[in-house]
């Protein structure tokens, strides 16, 4: 029958414990595989170090200008924190629009671009001439030597701009600042957004050790033991290490959860075979598997009368700032000016349900993986432990954060994981990373 039909498509989207077991586990795996030497240069989670030493502990203090760019919006933003007391960080912040064209255009047009928008900020703010220390939320993976070095690895998401990959992004948005030659900028700290996010939660719970990002892309970072990250000299401490786990599932360890669909939005994506985890876990893409599925039923003749429409064939029509309609079956069967029936739109909202269902479970299997790591790590039979979280999906979905915390206690019992939302996004991190980075600089001079 239709609905069984309809059924066993919906099925490839459930996950049985035992599958999301073996998630835990393959990530597990990964996240070792990325931290040692011989592995690394092939691992599909790079588990890259961030040179980033240790939260925020209050003393920081001082006034900073900050860009985050990456996820929805490019912010420019000044950030002044003031000394002593915890909660006394002030901030301006400007959003600027990145046209698609920039996005996907040269290096040098990109960079040109982000220097227009911190001039205009600086002007906005009336501080063209104040030289201010630049901390760098860049939501991208780099291969970093230093807080202030880092190559960038590929883009991802929806960013392709050319001559970028293997280049030093703070050497770029320097040579942009002196082709434009009308200010200076001391480029202090390079950071990702899940960094800056983590440093923003502890800055107000010192538990907070863990950052995650579910919003455009996915990712995570934790506080990991200098002695296991292999790639970095030094066994005393702790670094932060960006897990870039988007990239799990790159070495086809995890076909056997992906469907068709997956593949599809794969297929058609900037990127073809990389990021396979993310794909099926951000805002970016779940509105795309949700319209590949809506493709498939269509033509099967189990929804919209058979008949499918431009709109419905046009990508990207629930992608990223559309992404919430994704949610909201209502939105979604309006822009697709379709004429449903009542049936049609119970078919749509339980395929939404299924792949955003899908896509927190995945998270909370990859986070539980990360957690057990942590507990493990510091070698306690319980742990507690804190995640500063931002991202979209994960602040505007109705249903995601829920599924995802269900599973992380589900498939991480021995640890107490506590979610905190961050509201201040990653810039206030980032400024706080520059404080400390100014710090230790002039200790060395
Ligand atoms: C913001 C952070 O609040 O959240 C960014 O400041 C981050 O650094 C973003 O990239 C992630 O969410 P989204 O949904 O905008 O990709
Ligand atoms: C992508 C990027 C990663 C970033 C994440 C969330 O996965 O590669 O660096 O943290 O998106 O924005």
């Amino acid at each position: 029958s239709q609905r069984k039909e309809i059924d066993d498509t919906l099925a490839t989207f459930a996950l049985s414990p035992t599958q999301l077991q073996e998630v835990k586990a393959k990530m597990r795996v990964e996240l070792e595989r990325g931290l040692k030497k011989d592995t690394h240069p092939t691992a599909s989670v790079k588990m890259l170090p961030t040179y980033v030493y240790r939260t925020p502990d209050g003393t920081e203090r001082g006034k900073y200008l900050a860009l985050d760019l990456g996820g929805t919006n490019f912010r420019v933003l000044v950030v002044k924190i003031r000394t002593g007391m915890r909660n006394s960080v002030r901030m301006y912040n400007k959003i600027y629009a990145i046209p698609l064209e920039i996005m996907q255009g040269t290096g040098e047009e990109l960079f040109d671009h982000i220097v227009q928008c911190i001039s205009d900020f600086l002007d906005y703010m009336g501080m063209k001439n104040t030289r201010l220390p630049l901390g760098f939320t860049f939501s991208f993976p780099c291969n970093q030597t230093g807080i202030d070095k880092g190559d960038l690895v590929s883009w991802t998401k929806g960013f392709k701009a050319t001559d970028c990959e293997g280049y030093d992004v703070v050497d770029m948005l320097r040579e942009a600042i002196k082709r434009r030659n009308e200010f200076d900028l001391d480029i202090v700290a390079i950071v990702n957004d899940t960094v800056g996010t983590m440093m923003t939660c502890a800055y107000e719970d010192p538990k907070c050790q863990i950052g995650l990002i579910a919003g455009t892309g996915s990712n995570v970072c934790y506080m990991e033991e200098m002695k296991n990250i292999e790639l970095v000299e030094g066994d005393e401490g702790q670094m932060c290490v960006n897990t870039e786990w988007g990239g799990f599932g790159e070495n086809d360890n995890i076909e056997d959860i992906r469907t068709r669909y997956d593949r599809e939005v794969d297929g058609g994506s900037l990127n073809p075979g990389k990021q396979r985890f993310e794909k099926m876990t951000s805002g970016m893409y779940l509105g795309e598997i949700v319209r590949q599925i809506l493709i498939d039923l269509t033509k099967r003749g189990l929804l919209f009368r058979g008949r499918i429409t431009e709109r419905l064939k046009t990508k990207g029509i629930f992608e990223t700032n559309d992404r919430l309609a994704l949610l909201q079956v209502r939105s979604i069967l309006q822009s697709l000016g379709l004429d449903s029936t009542c049936d049609d739109s119970i078919i749509v909202k339980e395929v939404c349900g299924a792949v955003s269902r899908r896509a927190a479970q995945l998270c909370g299997a990859g986070m539980a993986a990360v957690v057990d790591k942590i507990r493990e790590n510091r070698g306690l039979d319980h742990l507690e432990i804190t995640v500063g979280v931002d991202g979209t999906l994960y602040k505007l979905h109705p249903h995601f954060s829920t599924i995802l915390k269900d599973t992380v206690r589900e498939l991480a019992p021995n640890c107490k994981v506590d979610f905190i939302l961050s509201e201040d996004g990653s810039g206030k991190g980032a400024a706080l990373i520059t404080a400390v980075a100014l710090l230790l600089a002039h200790l060395r001079i």
